[in-house]
């Protein structure tokens, strides 16, 4: 048992509003943080799980917290980082915002001249900057492409211990119930979880993240 273990998971998509009736996400069901979460709660870590809106019911004896916007994510993440022992990032953060959030909602013909993007923080670069020794981090990397060059990439620029690498395609990924992938570590390890559903994926991510 992992006992006395503290384990912060982020899950699921972001939503960022433009007005009252329209917002940016992805398709993020937070299937794959949720496992994690009950994954981890299994092995005795305390757990507190940072979830954007999914419909999914919280597992039994996580404390979850509800955010919208990759903005009270981040707030959220900063809060409960400095305590964690081991940080995982599942959600996928919208990389994006509306410049401006209208209050009421705006008239279909002056939607599309209302759309002004701005870049959202980067939550997990942020965690990797504060991140203190013995604390371990873990990022996501969604790829369509170069998924094991790009996941490195990532796993340098983000100052993290492990990426979980996952291809995004058609039944992989986001809404699927399974998922493969691959774990490469800082210190040049990597590891193949061959397709399996999410749930003894995440019992195997945990072996190896916090062994
Ligand atoms: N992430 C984050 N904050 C963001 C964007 C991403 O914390 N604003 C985290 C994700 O939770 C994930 C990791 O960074 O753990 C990688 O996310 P991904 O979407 O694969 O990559 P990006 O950094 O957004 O880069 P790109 O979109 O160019 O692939």
């Amino acid at each position: 048992m992992k006992k006395a273990v503290k384990c912060l998971i982020s899950a699921g998509p972001t939503r960022e509003w433009l007005d009252p009736v329209r917002f940016i996400s992805n398709p993020s069901s937070g299937k794959m943080g949720y496992a994690l979460a009950k994954a981890a709660v299994e092995s005795g870590m305390e757990v507190i799980l940072v979830s954007g809106p999914v419909s999914l019911p919280c597992p039994e004896n996580v404390e979850r917290k509800m955010v919208n916007t990759a903005s009270e994510m981040n707030e959220l993440m900063k809060n409960y980082f400095p305590s964690a022992n081991l940080t995982i990032m599942s959600a996928a953060v919208c990389d994006h915002r509306p410049a401006s959030t209208d209050h009421h909602k705006v008239k279909k013909l002056e939607v599309s001249k209302n759309i002004t993007l701005v870049p959202n923080p980067d939550i997990l670069e942020g965690l990797g900057k504060i991140k203190r020794p013995g604390q371990i981090l873990v990022g996501f990397a969604a790829e369509t492409e170069r998924h094991l060059e790009n996941g490195k990439k990532k796993l340098r620029q983000k100052n993290l211990d492990w990426i979980a690498v996952n291809e995004v395609a058609e039944g992989k990924g986001f809404e699927s119930d399974k998922n493969e992938i691959t774990m490469i570590s800082s210190t040049g390890q990597s590891i193949f979880f061959e397709r399996g559903e999410k749930l003894l994926l995440a019992r195997k991510i945990l072996d190896a993240v916090w062994p």
